[in-house]
Parts: C-alpha cells; structure tokens; sequence
C-alpha cells in the first residue's frame, strides 16, 4: 500500500510563511517524493490557493482542508464548503480531528455526516479517531476506536463503501499523544492499528485491508522511521513537526 505522509498546519501560517514553506517542499521534490510516499498538506483556510499554486505539477504532493461544513452552500456564517475548498484547490478533506472533537465539541453524528458528505462529493478523506487517556486507563481503547468507526462507516451506502478503497484514510491519534511529545511506543501502535484493522472489517469486510491507516501523535523526524515501519502502520500524520519543510521531508523520507 502507497505510505501517506500528512501535514496537519492547524491554525498556523500566514499566506506568505505557507508560500515559502510550500516552495521548499516543492522544490525538494520536483522529481518525486521518496519512496513513492504520498504527501498530503491539510492547510488553514487562507494558505490553501496559495499552497496548490505553489505546489502544482508536483507528483505526490496534494493539499487538503482541515474542516468543513456538509452542505453546498447556504446561511452557515463562518463555515466553508467542500466546493468552495475545490475551488481553492484541495483534494483532500480531514475529519474528526481530536482538537475538533474536543475543543469543537463536534460530535460522532456530525464527523459521521462530514465524512459521509466529503466522500460523496468527490473528496479523499482521512477521518480521525483516538481515544484520551483516561479511556485508554479504563481499559476502553476498543469501545472508543469502535464507537467513531462504526458511527462514521456503518451508515455509508453500499455504493459509498465501494468507493472507499483509494478514497479513504483513517488517522489513528491518541488524544494523550497529540501536541505532547508523548508518542505511543511501538506496542501499543501495533495493538491500536491492529485492533483498527479489525473494526474496520467487521464493518468493511475486504475493503478493510485496502484502507491506509495512519498513525499520529508527536511524530517527530527521529520517531518516524521506527512508526511507519510498523505492522499496520500505512503513513503518518504529523502536527507540529510538518511545519518546517525540514522536519516534514525527514519525516517523509523516513
Ligand atoms: P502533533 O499533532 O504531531 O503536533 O502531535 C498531530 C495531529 O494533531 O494531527
């Protein structure tokens, strides 16, 4: 399966310092990104023209939106639409952030529509899901990492599901891990990502093992390689260390 390498921008960037890091990564891989690895950069709103530009014609590089309201367009006030995320230029569409379901309070009825609603317009999605700490200390990783699954996958129409294959990433990122510097050691990745795999084909049958499944949480350059060559592991999504093209390339280069 190709390896995604994301870049999650979060609430950084003004449009000049996305342009200048979006040159850099252009420039470095112009003739391709390493190991064949997709690269994916989920930019703030205002950044993501100005990344596609400068991004164009780079084979293995796409740009997502890190948000996003599932309808067309209407009196949603400060919301955007996946259209008008089209038009400036992202393919890729992230779901059920863990900064959005916590600090957001968006809740699984409302990731499960996005979700549904990105894939049906013709979006890549990568949906997250991740449990806190104290569901992990309680011993209800499965529970959680079933409950967002099966609440996003479950009602998706068969002709929807027959598409997800090429179409559709999950993001596995404890809460604990996020922002923290706290990575999850390799044990309990494995356990996750294979407990993922699991999920998803009780829901998905075959296509189960078609889906990358991406872990994140303080990727770092230095913890990249040993992640992403873990069992069940197809890529990487990275927050604060996709910032500086440097760190983003060692990472996908891992
Ligand atoms: P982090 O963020 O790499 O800064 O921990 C990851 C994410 O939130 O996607």
């Amino acid at each position: 399966m190709q390896k995604i390498i994301a870049a999650n921008w979060k609430m950084f960037k003004t449009r000049p310092q996305a342009a200048q890091t979006a040159a850099e990564l252009a420039l470095a891989l112009r003739t391709g990104t390493p190991k064949g690895r997709l690269a994916v950069v989920f930019a703030p709103f205002t950044d993501i023209a100005v990344v596609a530009d400068a991004v164009a014609g780079v084979d293995g590089l796409a740009v997502g939106g890190q948000n996003f309201y599932p309808e067309d367009q209407g009196a949603f006030t400060g919301e955007i639409s996946p259209a008008m995320l089209r038009d400036a230029g992202a393919q890729w569409l992230l779901t059920g952030h863990s900064e959005r379901r916590h600090v957001f309070g968006e809740t699984d009825a409302l990731v499960a529509r996005k979700t549904a609603y990105g894939l049906e317009k013709g979006f890549k999605v990568m949906l997250c899901v991740g449990e806190t700490l104290e569901e992990r200390e309680a011993g209800r990783l499965g529970e959680v990492l079933g409950r967002q699954l099966r609440s996003a996958l479950e009602p998706l129409a068969a002709d929807a599901r027959a598409q997800l294959a090429g179409n559709f990433a999950i993001a596995y990122e404890p809460v604990w891990a996020i922002g923290t510097g706290r990575v999850a050691g390799p044990a309990e990745v494995l356990d996750a990502h294979a407990v993922t795999r699991g999920i998803l084909a009780e829901i998905l049958g075959a296509t189960a093992r078609e889906l990358p499944i991406l872990y994140g949480g303080s990727v770092k350059p230095d913890n990249a390689g040993a992640l992403v060559d873990l069992d069940n592991v197809d890529g990487l999504l990275v927050g604060g260390a996709s910032l500086e093209a440097k760190s983003f390339l060692q990472i996908l280069g891992a």
